[in-house]
């Protein structure tokens, strides 16, 4: 299914006071750490978005009960019969991740630990996405991982693993999480040396659960434990989810609105140092601590923002927002320059060059280098038929970029926003946008 969104031109300030949905990458964890705890776990506020729930129904395919009470189309309370780091059923079919890369990779760590043949698969879009730098690290631990070009779908046999001291080539907490899952399942300490400060949800929660997870400067170690306590959470909201509106109301002259219980681990909040250097008017209050995680309510103000020039650590703490980072940089005034993100080229689509083709159309001008890009503003928008090429957060990004262009914009393959965002166009209007599906 494909479906069309139109958005119109915002001739009103954005007001209010809303919530998002829950945090993406705590939803994947909590059903993987959950089915492989002893005892019933219990996950509030749960990301019911289409990558997560690919997560939810490899692991019921894998035989673990997961009961669901839908609170809402964009919140599902979650009990999870946890089968213990033993307890998976093997299936017959290949376990499915669809669109969501977090799900492949974290599992693959998984199941080269388990003592049954799967098969790991997913999308088109999937298939197309590196798993080199996951197969590399499990390797070196023994597993039994095939592939044909180092691209999904992976084959997975049991074997003996054991313990690695592994260098991340890159900063990425896939690819860590990836390593500390498989390490559940080996005799001795893991360690892993990150480049950078990549999110440290797998930690964090491992942490929750009794394990015995070290972290020393760049340096993480695990060592298992023979059981895992289950969880017991609250997932804050995703902070990736409230960039959108956040820079929607940055961006739309008057506007002013409030988002409550966001998370604010600082492997995340990247996106708001560069918001405030670029002069957004951002109040941070409420704060507190959601499943593990610390939260607060943000509150943002329409302002006349400047360009920036971002690179270095805090790009890894923003990795996911560049897409909507690019559509703020060019309602800013000045030149502005991105880079050491070369990672955006590897993400659902090439998020530099799609990004900046789909752009192009609405009159941006965003000059591509090989690890980021550069754009002068402010720019006005123009209304354009435009494409997600099925990337949610490019659906989402060009959704906002519509509401400061000066005519309509219709964005094709849109309904991919609810991969990570379901009710983003109901949440955009109850702050006064206008978006409406188009079929
Ligand atoms: C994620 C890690 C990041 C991020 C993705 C979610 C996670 O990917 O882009 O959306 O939940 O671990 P990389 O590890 O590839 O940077």
């Amino acid at each position: 299914m494909s479906r069309k969104l139109r958005v119109y031109p915002q001739t009103t300030p954005l007001r209010g006071t809303i919530t998002v949905p829950g945090d993406k990458s705590v939803s994947h964890r909590s059903i993987m750490l959950g089915a492989l705890a002893n005892g019933k776990s219990y996950i509030r506020r749960w990301l019911p978005a289409g990558d997560p729930r690919s997560t939810l129904q490899i692991f019921r395919q894998m035989g673990v009960n997961i009961a669901v009470q839908e609170n809402s189309a964009t919140s599902w309370d979650l009990e999870i019969d946890g089968v213990g780091l033993h307890g998976l059923q093997p299936s017959d079919r290949a376990l499915d991740s669809r669109n969501a890369g977090t799900c492949i990779r974290l599992l693959a760590g998984i199941m080269a630990g388990q003592n049954f043949s799967s098969i790991l698969d997913g999308s088109e879009q999937l298939r197309n996405r590196p798993m080199r730098r996951i197969i590399v690290p499990l390797q070196q631990m023994g597993a039994n991982i095939r592939s044909s070009n180092d691209k999904a779908p992976l084959y997975i046999e049991p074997a003996e693993l054991q313990p690695i001291t592994y260098e991340l080539p890159v900063a990425s907490a896939q690819i860590k999480s990836c390593v500390l899952l498989a390490g559940l399942y080996v005799n001795g300490t893991t360690r892993i040396v990150e480049p950078g400060p990549a999110r440290d949800h797998t930690e964090r929660m491992l942490t929750a659960m009794g394990v015995d997870v070290q972290t020393n400067g760049n340096t993480i170690s695990l060592t298992p434990p023979s059981e895992l306590r289950p969880l017991d959470l609250t997932v804050p909201a995703d902070i990736s989810s409230a960039a959108f509106p956040l820079i929607a109301a940055a961006i739309i002259p008057h506007s002013e609105i409030t988002i409550e219980n966001c998370g604010q681990n600082e492997t995340r909040t990247g996106i708001l140092e560069i918001l405030e250097m670029m002069g957004a008017e951002l109040t941070v209050t409420n704060q507190q601590v959601t499943g593990g995680e610390p939260a607060a309510d943000l509150a943002i103000t329409f302002s006349e923002m400047h360009g920036a020039n971002i690179g270095g650590e805090v790009v890894v703490r923003a990795i996911d927002e560049f897409p909507i980072l690019a559509v703020a940089l060019s309602q800013a005034a000045g030149k502005s320059t991105v880079r050491d993100a070369a990672e955006l080229r590897v993400k659902e689509v090439d998020r530099i060059s799609v990004l900046a083709g789909e752009l192009a159309k609405m009159g941006v001008t965003m000059d591509e280098h090989p690890d980021g890009f550069t754009i002068e503003g402010p720019i006005h928008l123009q209304g354009a038929e435009v494409e997600s090429h099925d990337d949610h957060r490019l659906g989402m990004s060009l959704a906002v970029a519509a509401l400061a262009a000066n005519a309509p914009t219709i964005i094709g393959e849109a309904n991919c926003v609810a991969d990570s965002f379901p009710g983003f166009v109901e949440t955009m209007n109850a702050l006064g946008a206008r978006m409406e599906w188009l079929d």
